[in-house]
């Protein structure tokens, strides 16, 4: 069988830190690895209008940020589909099937759509598109037969579901669907990487979040800001780690050899740490390595970033030419799923056939 990746994000805002180590550097290996068949990385307008329907500006100005934060980090073209999700309407049109094997109550035990709920004060009244999005990703995910979708843990429940319907759908219609698997980032600090004031996530809403589009100037300052620990007073105070920033953001940033470049006085992170815990570690020495990692991990970034910017309309051109790519694939998937759902009256020859003998007297 093909080994084939979909995944994507909802143009909603420049892209952060905390997508970077959640997925976006992940998708980059996966798609160097070589080892798939098929990477397809789509930018989910559809799905952010669910919650934004009175903002179409917002979905509209980000889907070229989040193009250009996907080419920046290094997702190749000419490797992966990166493709817009409303251009490819066979998305919408398999949601509504699928729409059929899935009760209301097992979308409201949804723990990420509760959260959602709630965060957005719908709990009066929830717009029926944004209640449906799971299943709709369900059809973004199936429409390209995925075996495999990196994502954060928060859109588990998501890919549960995937595999629900896709089983079902076999199940009833005959086997035509592929049940995706998740793949979760590596660590734990890139599973949930917390924003700058050590609150649970980076969000654009709590404003703590490190853009991958910050200069050099920002990111640095954003990091001297970081939430520490509140107790470590003196340099020569015992420190904790637990919610400390910086050391969560080592944890996902830092590779042994940088120590050996930026601070050589120490092995490992585990000395740096175990000196932290101890006392005598300042957290400006500790912020200022985290700074140098996070440049030499963010300079090529923006580079490849400013050289996009100086050329959108190309950018556009690969987004239009994916989406056609993306398209096709899709139409395939909704062929076969029409004819199992025995609604493709049209090429079905020995169904007019069938019915001629049935009305001849
Ligand atoms: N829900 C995802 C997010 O909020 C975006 C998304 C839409 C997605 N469809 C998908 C992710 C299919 C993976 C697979 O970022």
């Amino acid at each position: 069988m093909e080994k084939i990746i979909l995944t994507g994000d909802r143009p909603t805002g420049k892209l952060h830190l905390g997508h970077y180590v959640g997925s976006l550097r992940r998708r980059v290996e996966l798609q160097n690895s070589g080892e798939f068949d098929k990477i397809f990385v789509m930018i989910a307008d559809a799905q952010a209008l669910t919650d934004n329907a009175d903002n179409p500006e917002k979905i509209r100005q980000n889907i070229i940020e989040v193009a250009l934060d996907y080419l920046s980090v290094g997702i190749d073209p000419a490797k992966t589909t990166i493709f817009i999700q409303s251009a490819v309407p066979e998305l919408t049109e398999l949601t509504f099937y699928y729409m059929n094997l899935v009760t209301v109550s097992r979308v409201q035990r949804n723990p990420t759509v509760k959260t959602e709920i709630k965060m957005r004060n719908f709990e009066q009244s929830i717009p029926m598109g944004f209640f449906n999005y799971p299943v709709s990703q369900a059809s973004d995910i199936t429409a390209f037969k995925a075996t495999t979708v990196p994502v954060g843990e928060d859109q588990a429940p998501m890919i549960e579901l995937t595999r629900e319907i896709v089983a079902r759908f076999n199940n009833v219609y005959g086997k035509v669907l592929v049940e995706p698997e998740i793949l979760l980032p590596g660590n734990a600090a890139c599973l949930r990487l917390p924003g700058t004031d050590g609150k649970a996530k980076m969000s654009k809403s709590l404003g703590n979040c490190i853009y991958l589009s910050d200069t050099a100037k920002e990111v640095a300052k954003k990091v001297k800001g970081m939430y520490t620990d509140p107790l470590h007073l003196n340099i020569c105070d015992p420190g904790h780690l637990e919610g400390n920033c910086p050391f969560i953001y080592l944890d996902a940033f830092s590779r042994p050899e940088h120590f050996a470049k930026y601070a050589p006085e120490y092995a490992s992170l585990q000395e740096l740490k175990d000196h932290y815990v101890r006392g005598g570690l300042g957290d400006g020495t500790v912020k200022k390595l985290l700074i140098n990692i996070l440049e030499e991990e963010l300079q090529p970034i923006r580079e490849r970033r400013q050289q996009y910017e100086q050329d959108i309309p190309a950018v556009y051109e690969i987004l239009k030419k994916g989406t056609e790519v993306a398209r096709e694939a899709a139409a395939a998937t909704l062929d076969e799923v029409r004819k199992a759902m025995k609604i493709n009256y049209f090429d079905d020859a020995a169904l007019i056939s069938s019915q001629v003998e049935k009305f001849k007297k």
